[in-house]
């Protein structure tokens, strides 16, 4: 054999070394547990045979402990590149089976690598974490690797989509990485993040408390909003990555891409004009009007059980990505609460940063009164939606459906707030307060006095209805640009989005802004 082709067998066995990961018996402890090794996740995200790999031989330097005894090539995370659609994408994938994933200098170090890469080429980033944390024996350098992991972190929010699966644990301040992307990911029953385990929770506060209570997917897909999805096996996570990227530029200076749109854009959906119950107090389902207007009824929704009082995600309108901001009747009858301000606040911003248009569908009858959220500093969670409608430049399209009541309605993307198409229902109540708020406030004394303090209540309430319960007094303002007919609803917002196709719209130049947190 000719030394060159010695060489390549040697390069072979090297690679077939690498794939192992932490070898056989590690990989099959990972396959026990229910989970994919880091390379065979990337196989079933990425497009068949794209992935491309960069660092293989990479091993860490550390000699502490007696580690420079046992090194291993790649050392705990797979990087690289391939396509998803044809589309470029840069991926880490933690390899569990090596220190149990756990960071290491060198390791950060190849992270950096894909993360500058993918901002050189104005790609997305992938991150998928299965990690015990900063590799113990690596000490401060383990620390500076994640340091370095969020500085490129932030310096690409909002350039690049950057998106997080938590495919294993995730722990300690390296919960930071994901939490400064823009999409995480978890997995029910197999993945948990939290700053702190159980066990330091328990020295510390003495609170008995499981890794599924206190940081599993349940938890931060309901109660902390941490976490977008949840999603039921690594295999529908993958695919869920996929399908979100299908709505999103690969980078700020672009849009998303298009697709060819099947579902006639005069499609006339009659239900709609006898949707909205009589009594305003009566639900609907906000899920039956996005589902009947957007191309073939598909609905990416992000946080589907955080704050589901405001209903946020990713649709299509004659082929083109929008964002969907709806209030939901069915739930907390849609007011605005800290929950539901932040959740939206953090989707049109992201919605904004990267060219996506906003279509506001409201029904809201306003903030959410009482202590709990005035303590909880509800006056600057619902100002940081307020900031986010009114900073973006992006197309803004708002359909008001019934209420719009009180400061609701100037946030809830209103014409003041640059509002580019503002259509109302014939429904619509757009008003300081609902009926029998107003008449409470106004008429009381004068409804005690009367002879008849029924009577006179409904008839002080009839004359508010009239005069103020519906679109056409905002619409004599110009702050309804038309009130539609619910059937055209589809129709009417293509329309909308098709002249605004071309906005141009640009804020003051500034360091930056001061967003109220
Ligand atoms: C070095 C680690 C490690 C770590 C796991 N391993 N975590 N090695 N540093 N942080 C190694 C184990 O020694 C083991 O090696 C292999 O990975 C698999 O771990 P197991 O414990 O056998 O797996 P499992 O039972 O599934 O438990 C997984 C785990 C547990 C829950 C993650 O390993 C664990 O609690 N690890 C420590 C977590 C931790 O406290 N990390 C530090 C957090 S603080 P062998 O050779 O046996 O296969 C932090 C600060 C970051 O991260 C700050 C950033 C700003």
């Amino acid at each position: 054999m000719s030394s060159q082709l010695e060489k390549v067998k040697q390069l072979t066995t090297m690679r077939e070394k690498a794939r192992l990961g932490g070898g056989e018996k590690r990989i099959e402890s990972q396959h026990k547990k229910g989970k994919y090794t880091a390379r065979e996740r990337i196989a079933m995200l990425l497009d068949e045979g794209s992935f491309e790999e960069f660092d293989m031989f990479v091993e860490h330097r550390c000699t502490n402990f007696g580690l420079e005894k046992e090194k291993y090539f790649g050392d705990g995370v797979v990087t690289g590149y391939g396509t998803i659609d044809g589309r470029l994408v840069y991926i880490y994938a933690q390899d569990f089976t090596i220190f149990g994933g756990s960071l290491s200098e060198t390791m950060a170090l190849k992270i950096c690598k894909v993360l500058d890469q993918a901002m050189k080429m104005g790609a997305p980033m992938i991150g998928i974490n299965d990690s015990g944390g900063a590799r113990i024996q690596e000490g401060v350098n383990a620390l500076a690797g994640y340091a370095e992991i969020f500085q490129r972190n932030i310096l690409a929010s909002g350039v690049i989509p950057q998106i997080s699966a938590i495919f294993g644990p995730c722990a300690g301040g390296a919960v930071y990485s994901p939490a400064l992307t823009d999409f995480n990911i978890m997995l029910k029953g197999t993945s948990y993040m939290f700053l702190t385990g159980p066990k330091v929770v328990k020295a510390v506060t003495g609170e008995d408390v499981t890794q599924e209570q206190l940081g599993g997917a349940s938890i931060h897909s309901t109660k902390s909003g941490v976490s977008h999805f949840a999603a039921e096996t690594e295999e529908d996570g993958l695919l869920l990555i996929r399908k979100l990227l299908s709505y999103l530029p690969s980078n700020n200076l672009e849009e998303a891409p298009a697709i060819e749109c099947n579902d006639p854009v005069d499609r006339l959906e009659d239900a709609l004009n006898d949707l909205i119950p009589d009594s305003p107090n009566k639900p609907y389902d906000m899920y039956d009007i996005i589902g009947s207007i957007v191309d073939n009824g598909e609905f990416l929704e992000v946080h589907k059980t955080y704050a589901p009082n405001i209903i946020v995600g990713f649709a299509r309108f004659n082929g083109m990505s929008v964002g969907i901001v709806a209030n939901q009747p069915k739930y907390l009858a849609g007011v605005l609460d800290i929950n539901s301000s932040r959740k939206a606040a953090r989707f049109v911003r992201f919605c904004d940063a990267f060219n996506i248009p906003l279509v506001t569908l409201v029904d809201v009858p306003g903030f959410l009164p009482g202590t709990q959220q005035e303590y909880g500093g509800i006056i600057l969670h619902g100002a940081k939606l307020l900031y986010a409608y009114g900073e973006a430049t992006v197309p803004k399209v708002t359909v008001t459906l019934r209420k719009s009541y009180g400061g609701a309605y100037c946030v809830m993307s209103s014409k003041h707030l640059r509002g580019d198409i503002n259509y109302a229902w014939p429904s619509a109540e757009i008003a300081v307060m609902g009926a029998s708020g107003a008449i409470e406030v106004l008429y009381s004394k004068e409804i005690a006095a009367s002879q008849d303090p029924k009577g006179c209540a409904a008839e002080k309430e009839q004359q508010y209805t009239e005069a103020f319960a519906n679109p056409y007094n905002a619409a004599k303002y110009g702050y309804i640009d038309d009130v539609i007919e619910p059937r055209n609803t589809r129709f009417r917002i293509i329309r909308a989005l098709q002249q605004l196709a071309t906005k141009k719209l640009s804020n003051p130049a500034k360091k930056h802004d001061n967003l109220p947190l």
